[in-house]
């Protein structure tokens, strides 16, 4: 139903903010949050799906994340993403038979050169999948490549938290067979993906430019092996998780084992953007490229898994033609001209801008679209879980006041980022810093007479522990303590509509199927407007 509010309307992604009874572990619930206790029982209060199929992954086995998440709630669609494009081209043989992968392998047949691999290596089907790499080796090696080289980015944030020694071993095994028949196929260097390579949203710099060093030049601390640097660098640094440790190389008598020389080519097998256009930039730019010193730049051939950006556009290469997320909502309200606000900390700045645009970082109209970044501490986010709430929060509230705008939206990192570190009693500190800074931002919607959609793109905080599958109860570690949970989760994520003036008519449909793509429907009805056909249904009886 067609109905226009009188105020301006705000969505609030809680990032990582998902729904579950069990109070075991679970940060939302064990939060003193009177607020979003109070809401969930007295407004019109839903859940919704927020992962597998219902925003375009794989199969219903696969967790959300932001990137799908994003992409849903701002286009308003379902579309196949990327860990569902990059299996289908590697089955049906597409990657392989495109013009892309044809010249990564002729230029190192041609130069008797080497083919470089980075990316994070793990199951998790977020950024990547070790089974998209495994097909490309074993490709690589039937097509004649008698040299390759992977550069290892240890995970342990979108699988178990200490779970890199499964992966490492899976890797070796493959190449070692690889090896055999004359092949040289090894890890050549690697790293905790929260401390080289993998920074996202120009948070960090340095971290790009540490990974370069190692995966380039072969600079960084050596090691005879990726499972050796494992369990050294372990052994140093008591209890840390896969995702924070620091950057190795492998070398034997001669040297580091892989750094890149003029004439090899380079793939990213990630697939994801966030964190690998940084890289990306590193590798395609010329002499305008100033974020670090990248000392002598081997020529290589460098190719992403996808497209990363569809306006940069990057990178200039890439296997897989990334999901075409059209008829977004941005480009449903810029001819309408309404004004839009757009604000969140860097570590999910692109969040609200570039994935809800569908991967497109620059703006559909400038006139309308405000965007806004409180810049983000550069911290492990359990040493400071209010993160940047606060200040936000104030920004917001100043663009409310100052009636400029009729569409705003905004995304609190809090849940997500604290929840990935494994540590409950932050993340219960999260999401009571969060409620306060709710209560300050509803009283603001509430005077300018607004009305707020509060949800979230996928689950984190809601379990902290990891549950043993067969039992439900949390698994334990060597030493008998609970083993904390880094990852995101299957369960949904709460739909809440703050309508303090009673100005929206009509309750929430009742159905199971729907899921966070059904929100942007929801959005353009309140302000006025009839969604369009293609759109997942409003939830708006
Ligand atoms: C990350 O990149 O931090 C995680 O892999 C996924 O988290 P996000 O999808 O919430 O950004
Ligand atoms: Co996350």
């Amino acid at each position: 139903m067609k109905q226009q509010i009188p105020g301006p309307l705000v969505t609030i992604v809680l990032d990582g903010v998902g729904e579950i009874d069990r109070t075991e572990g679970n940060a939302v619930k064990l939060a003193h949050a009177p607020l979003y206790n109070h809401l969930r029982a007295s407004s019109r209060f839903t859940t919704l799906l927020a992962h597998g199929k219902a925003v375009g992954l794989p199969s219903d086995a696969d967790m959300g994340n932001s990137e799908v998440g994003h992409n849903a709630l701002g286009s308003g669609q379902i579309y196949d993403q990327g860990a569902k494009l990059v299996n289908d081209a590697i089955e049906s043989g597409a990657m392989f038979a495109g013009s892309v992968w044809r010249q990564l392998v002729d230029r190192v047949l041609r130069n008797d050169a080497t083919l470089h691999f980075f990316g994070l290596l793990s199951d998790g089907n977020v950024h990547s999948h070790i089974d998209h790499l495994i097909a490309m080796l074993r490709r690589a090696a039937s097509e004649g490549v008698t040299k390759a080289r992977v550069h290892a980015l240890l995970d342990g944030r979108d699988v178990g938290g200490t779970t890199a020694q499964i992966y490492l071993k899976q890797m070796e095994e493959v190449l070692a067979v690889l090896s055999e028949q004359g092949r040289d196929f090894r890890i050549a260097s690697g790293g905790g993906r929260m401390t080289i390579t993998m920074d996202r949203y120009e948070a960090d710099w340095a971290m790009v430019e540490r990974g370069w060093n190692h995966h380039v030049h072969g600079k960084g601390r050596t090691f005879p092996s990726a499972l050796e640097a494992l369990e050294t660098l372990r052994e140093e640094t008591p209890g840390i998780i896969d995702q924070n440790l620091p950057g190795f190389v492998i070398a034997d008598e001669q040297g580091p084992v892989g750094p890149m020389r003029d004439g090899d080519c380079v793939i990213c097998f990630n697939f994801r953007g966030d964190r690998a256009i940084e890289m990306s930039r590193a590798f395609d730019e010329g002499d305008s490229f100033t974020y670090f010193d990248r000392g002598t730049k081997p020529d290589v051939l460098y190719a992403g898994m996808m497209q990363y950006d569809g306006d940069l556009p990057s990178p200039d290469h890439y296997l897989v033609g990334p999901p075409n997320i059209t008829d977004t909502l941005t480009e449903f309200l810029v001819p309408e001209k309404v004004q839009m606000f757009a604000i969140s900390e860097t570590q999910k700045y692109g969040h609200v801008t570039y994935f809800w645009n569908g991967n497109r970082s620059g703006k559909v109209d400038e006139r309308y679209e405000t965007y806004m970044e409180i810049p983000s501490d550069r911290v492990s986010f359990d040493q400071r879980p209010w993160m940047k709430a606060a200040e936000i929060t104030d920004a917001l509230i100043s663009a409310l006041a100052s009636g400029t705008y009729r569409y705003l939206r905004v995304n609190y990192a809090n849940g997500d980022m604290v929840g990935h570190t494994g540590n409950l009693d932050a993340a219960i500190t999260a999401m009571a810093c969060l409620d306060i800074q709710l209560q300050r931002l509803l009283a603001a919607i509430k005077k300018a007479n607004g009305v707020a959609l509060i949800t979230a793109d996928h689950g984190n905080c809601d379990e902290m522990f990891e549950l043993d599958k067969k039992t439900g109860q949390p698994k334990r570690e060597t030493d008998g303590s609970i083993k904390p949970k880094t990852s995101h989760t299957l369960n949904r994520v709460p739909f809440i509509v703050y309508d303090p003036h009673g100005h929206v008519k009509g309750g929430l449909k009742d159905d199971p199927s729907f899921g966070i793509a059904n929100i942007a429907a929801t959005t353009v009805e309140l302000l006025g407007f009839e969604a369009p056909k293609r759109w997942c249904p409003s939830l708006l009886v």
